[in-house]
């Protein structure tokens, strides 16, 4: 009896943070973003990816793996420092606690992965057009589960898809 109120505040503490702002956290299936990363993408060391929603920093250290550099932006402290605590050995993948919608995208930014939900999609996608505009230049987003017809949808493998943003 006497352990379910720390399950409760645990499930509140990684679920109900974003409950108002995004997709909770359920993090990518390690051999999907491999999948991502080599029959959708071919993400190499020419990339800087962007994790919006970076949850507990998986997509960024599978994208190291293939020399990616990257910045995952993280609502959720908790789930942030747990970020943090795992890619702290690599150099080139940080975490900053932010809220993606506030947050400019580097000017060498070449790819974005998206797991969000149906829910924010069009928003999110929105976001990324501002910043491309901003930036100048055409992003690739990986978006993981969720479709959208507004962009133009380059590839689909499994349940990613990727799209080209102007
Ligand atoms: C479905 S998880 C995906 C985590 C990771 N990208 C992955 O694929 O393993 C979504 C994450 O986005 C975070 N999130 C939701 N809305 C956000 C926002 N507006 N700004 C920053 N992070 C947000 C949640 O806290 C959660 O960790």
């Amino acid at each position: 009896m006497n352990i379910v109120i720390p399950i409760i505040l645990i499930l509140v503490v990684l679920f109900g943070f974003t409950a108002f702002t995004g997709a909770p956290y359920v993090p990518s299936l390690k051999s999907e973003i491999k999948k991502a990363f080599t029959k959708l993408y071919r993400i190499s060391s020419k990339d800087f990816l962007i994790d919006l929603g970076a949850g507990d920093g998986i997509v960024q250290k599978i994208a190291s793996e293939y020399g990616a550099k990257s910045v995952g932006i993280e609502l959720n402290p908790i789930i942030a420092t747990i970020a943090k605590i795992r890619l702290r050995k690599i150099k080139n993948a940080k975490i900053v606690t932010k809220n993606f919608y506030n947050y400019k995208f580097p000017r060498e930014t070449t790819v974005v992965y998206v797991f969000g939900d149906s829910r924010d999609l069009s928003k999110i996608f929105k976001k990324i057009e501002k910043e491309a505009k901003r930036l100048s230049k055409t992003l690739k987003v990986i978006s993981y589960g969720f479709e959208t017809k507004d962009y133009e949808l380059l590839k689909k493998v499994g349940a990613y898809f990727l799209y080209e943003v102007r």
